[in-house]
């Protein structure tokens, strides 16, 4: 059997190269990730940054402040000898969810933290930002790996927070009734022309899961044989004008096509379209990064749940592809915008792969503790930093979220 992964497997700088080089490397790639976060919250003011709309999402500036404190708690204080805590009450604002860590600000209460302020918060990141690189470059030879392994995990983190930046900003704005564009800019994903039809997903016994070198979380492995049985999946993504015959056929009233969660779901939140679509004298409209819209019929749909994606699937006499089949289908390129536009439902439930064991410590805390009552969503949206996910990567909401980039592609048995 093989070993449980740890979060990290084999990463680049364990090949042979000049320590020079190695450090130089992530020093540069945690420069341009800090900096990518800061380039995201840019545009919105400070009073932007602090609220919180709805206990699901967090204010931008706790953003900037929590990813700084993952390094400061995971990687400075139990590596850089003499780091000074930058503000000992940090440590209580802003971890997450990290029961070892210590004890912690209500998740729903964090729209209240006004202070420290924005620019505090810049401090903080820049206080430590100086620390990480002080470490990088003085770290002894005989810790790199592990100062690496740790560094690597927190500029991944960061980039799982820079995507929440954006969805979370976009569900504070749509909640004001002028409704202001974070980038005035912004147009929607234009998907690739749609490949017509669907194509047959690779059969058999076949091997999902991070299998290779580079960084993976540690829920995409342990690699491991399926079963998949003959299907075909859905080249393109399901369209927005395809949700428009739904809702016209009467979909979202429709107690027959929704799961039973699904269905309170609908009626208890008034659902009628899609998240953030508004009708306007008969025309629908969405609320967007860059402000309201014109529903586009040839963009993918996006924000809906996962009961809603299954509810479509049943009206379109097809399914969810697990997320076996997503993978394998991804692996053999057969899928049209995997990667880059919205991210995918599944019909999978996040569970632990065989085998799979949470890391020891703390960071153990950072997946497996959820692999209950959610689903497995595949592929990135065009708000997933680049380069930031891949085939085995292993996204999950709970089922009636939808303030995510969230679509879905269909699957169908009767070949
Ligand atoms: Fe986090």
């Amino acid at each position: 059997m093989p070993p449980a992964p740890s979060v990290l497997t084999r990463t680049e700088e364990q090949a042979p190269a000049g320590a020079a080089d190695v450090r130089g490397r992530w020093r540069e790639r945690f420069r341009a990730v800090r900096a990518e976060t800061e380039r995201r919250a840019a545009p919105l003011a400070p009073e932007d940054q602090t609220v919180q709309s709805m206990p699901d999402a967090s204010p931008t500036k706790w953003h900037r402040a929590h990813t700084t404190w993952f390094f400061e708690q995971f990687l400075l204080l139990p590596r850089l000898a003499g780091y000074r805590v930058f503000d000992e009450r940090f440590a209580y604002l802003f971890n997450s969810y990290y029961v070892a860590a210590g004890p912690r600000h209500a998740r729903p209460r964090r729209g209240l933290i006004t202070r420290p302020d924005c620019e505090r918060v810049a401090e903080y990141r820049a206080h430590v930002d100086a620390a990480v690189e002080r470490l990088i470059a003085g770290a002894a030879e005989s810790d790199l790996a592990d100062v690496v392994r740790i560094l690597e995990i927190g500029l991944n983190h960061e980039q799982q927070h820079q995507e929440l930046i954006l969805t979370d900003i976009l569900h504070a704005f749509a909640q004001n009734p002028v409704a202001p564009a974070y980038d005035p800019a912004w147009r929607a994903p234009r998907p690739r022309p749609p490949t017509a039809g669907f194509a047959d997903v690779p059969a058999g016994l076949r091997t999902v899961g991070f299998d290779g070198a580079g960084f993976c979380f540690d829920n995409e492995g342990p690699a491991h044989r399926v079963h998949v049985a003959p299907a075909r999946i859905g080249r393109a993504l399901v369209r927005n004008a395809q949700w428009l015959e739904f809702i016209a056929d009467g979909g979202y009233a429709m107690p027959s096509l929704w799961l039973s969660d699904g269905w309170a779901a609908v009626v208890a939140e008034g659902w009628t379209a899609p998240g953030y679509w508004r009708e306007r004298d008969g025309v629908w409209l969405a609320f967007t990064l860059g402000g309201l819209a014109t529903v586009d019929p040839d963009a993918p749909v996006a924000h809906v749940s996962y009961y809603e994606a299954d509810a479509f699937a049943r009206w379109a006499g097809k399914h969810l592809p697990s997320e076996a089949e997503w993978e394998v289908a991804a692996r053999a390129d057969l899928l049209d915008d995997a990667f880059g536009v919205v991210w995918q439902w599944t019909r999978s439930a996040y569970l632990p792969y065989p085998a799979y064991r949470a890391p020891a410590g703390a960071i153990g805390e950072y997946n497996g503790k959820f692999m209950v009552n959610q689903m497995v969503l595949r592929g990135s949206s065009h708000a997933t930093p680049a380069g930031h996910a891949r085939a085995s990567y292993r996204n999950f909401f709970y089922p009636a979220a939808r303030w995510q980039f969230s679509g879905l592609r269909l699957l169908d048995y009767d070949l």
